[in-house]
C-alpha cells in the first residue's frame, strides 16, 4: 500500500513501517506456498500401534473406556499385524491382559517362556516377519496388585524387580521381540536388561526406554484394558516421575542413555511435549512419545459428542509430536491415521 492509499484509508499506522516490510502472510498465500515451506510432516513411518492381547481364540473384545479399541486373541492379533503391515505401519507394541488367576504378588507369570505376551510375539513374527514387535517388560499385567514391581511389605523393591524384568526381557527376545521397552521406571533397569540380552546372544535386540514416564492420570483407560484398574492399591508415585519435574526427567533419561538405551520415550505425550523437545535436544537419540489411553479416549469422546472434527484433531495431535522433535508416536490411532495419510490427508 503506498502512502497515498494509506492516507485515503485513513489508517493511523503503516504496517510496512511496523514490520520493516516483512509480511509473514506472503508464504501462506496459497496451498502451493504452504506446501513448499512446510517444516514438519507426519508419515506412516512415524507410527507405532499399541495393541491388547487376551487369551482364547477368535476373541475381539471392545474396551468400554477406549471406543474403537479392542482386546484381541493371538490369532486376531496376527490378522491385525498383517493389516498394519499392509498399511505400512513399521511396528506394534503389545500389551497382555493376563488371566486373573495367573497373577500373583511377584508377577511370576512373566518368567514363563510361553506366556501370553510371548505367544503373541512368536505368532506375529512367524506370520508377519516384516513388522517390528516392541514388548513392554513391566510386571503390572502379571501382578495381583497391578504395580510394575515386586511388592514387599508395602514397598516396591527395586533390585529384585530389575533382576526379574531382565530375565523376562531375555524370554521376550527369545520369543522374537525386536525391541524391549521397559515401562516400570526401576533404577538400573536399562543397564541390567542390556547385560542380560547380550549375555543371551541378543545383541541385535534394541531397548526403547520409557525414559520419562510420569505419574499420570491419563493411564486410566489402559488399566481397564489390561484388567488392573480394580487391582491397583495406592499409586505409582514412588517410581514414576512427578508431573511437576522437567529437570529431573532429563536427568533420569540421561542415566538411561548412559546405560545403553537405543531409543527414548516420553509418556504420556501431549501434556509433555516440552519433555519431548528437551530430550531430543539433550541427547539426539531417536525419541518417541506415547499418546496414551486417556489422550486417545478424550479425543474419541469429544468426537462422539460432535464437539470436534475428529480426523483433523487426531492428525494435529500426531503432527505436534513431530514438531516437538519426536521421531515417532505410539498411538492407538495408528491404523486410522495411516489410512488418512495414504488418502493424502496427512
Ligand atoms: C505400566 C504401563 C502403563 C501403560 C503402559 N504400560 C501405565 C500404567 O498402568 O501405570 C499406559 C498406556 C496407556 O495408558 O495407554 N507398565
Amino acid at each position: 500500500m503506498d502512502s497515498g492509499v494509506r492516507k485515503k484509508a485513513g489508517f493511523a499506522f503503516d504496517v510496512d513501517e511496523i514490520t520493516g516490510r516483512r509480511r509473514m502472510r506472503r508464504n501462506r498465500k496459497a496451498d502451493w506456498t504452504r506446501r513448499l515451506v512446510r517444516e514438519t510432516r507426519l508419515t506412516v513411518d512415524d507410527l507405532i500401534w499399541p495393541i491388547f492381547i487376551v487369551p482364547g481364540e477368535n476373541v475381539d473384545e471392545p474396551i468400554d473406556a477406549m471406543p474403537g479399541v479392542s482386546r484381541m486373541s493371538v490369532d486376531r492379533a496376527v490378522e491385525a499385524a498383517r493389516m498394519a503391515a499392509d498399511l505400512g505401519i513399521p511396528a506394534l507394541a503389545t500389551f497382555p491382559n493376563v488371566e486373573q488367576e495367573l497373577r500373583d504378588e511377584t508377577g511370576s507369570q512373566i518368567l514363563v517362556a510361553g506366556n501370553l505376551i510371548n505367544r503373541a510375539t512368536a505368532a506375529i513374527k512367524k506370520a508377519v516377519p516384516e513388522i517390528g514387535v516392541i514388548t513392554d517388560v513391566a510386571l503390572d499385567p502379571f501382578t495381583s496388585h497391578g504395580h510394575d514391581g515386586i511388592l514387599r511389605d508395602g514397598v516396591i523393591v527395586n533390585d529384585e524387580t530389575v533382576d526379574q524384568i531382565a530375565r523376562a526381557a531375555v524370554l521376550q527376545a527369545d520369543a522374537g521381540a525386536d525391541i524391549i521397552a521397559p515401562s516400570d521406571m526401576m533404577d538400573g533397569r536399562i543397564g541390567a536388561i542390556r547385560m542380560a540380552l547380550d549375555a543371551a546372544g541378543h545383541q541385535d535386540v534394541g531397548i526403547m526406554s520409557y525414559a520419562t514416564k510420569f505419574a499420570s492420570a491419563f493411564y486410566g483407560p489402559y488399566r481397564e484394558a489390561i484388567g488392573t484398574a480394580g487391582l491397583l492399591k495406592g499409586d505409582k508415585r514412588t517410581y514414576y516421575i512427578d508431573p511437576s519435574n522437567a529437570t529431573e526427567a532429563v536427568r533420569d533419561a540421561g542415566l538411561d542413555v548412559e546405560e545403553g538405551a537405543d531409543m527414548l520415550m516420553v509418556k504420556p505425550g501431549l501434556p509433555y511435549l516440552d519433555i519431548c523437545r528437551a530430550l531430543k535436544d539433550a541427547f539426539g537419540l531417536p525419541t518417541f512419545a506415547y499418546q496414551v489411553s486417556g489422550e486417545y479416549s478424550m479425543v474419541k469422546a469429544a468426537a462422539l459428542s460432535g464437539f470436534i472434527d475428529y480426523e483433523r484433531v487426531m492428525l494435529e495431535t500426531l503432527l505436534s509430536f513431530k514438531r516437538a522433535g519426536c521421531d515417532g508416536i505410539l498411538t492407538y490411532f495408528a491404523p486410522e491415521a495411516a489410512k488418512l495419510i495414504a488418502a493424502g490427508r496427512g
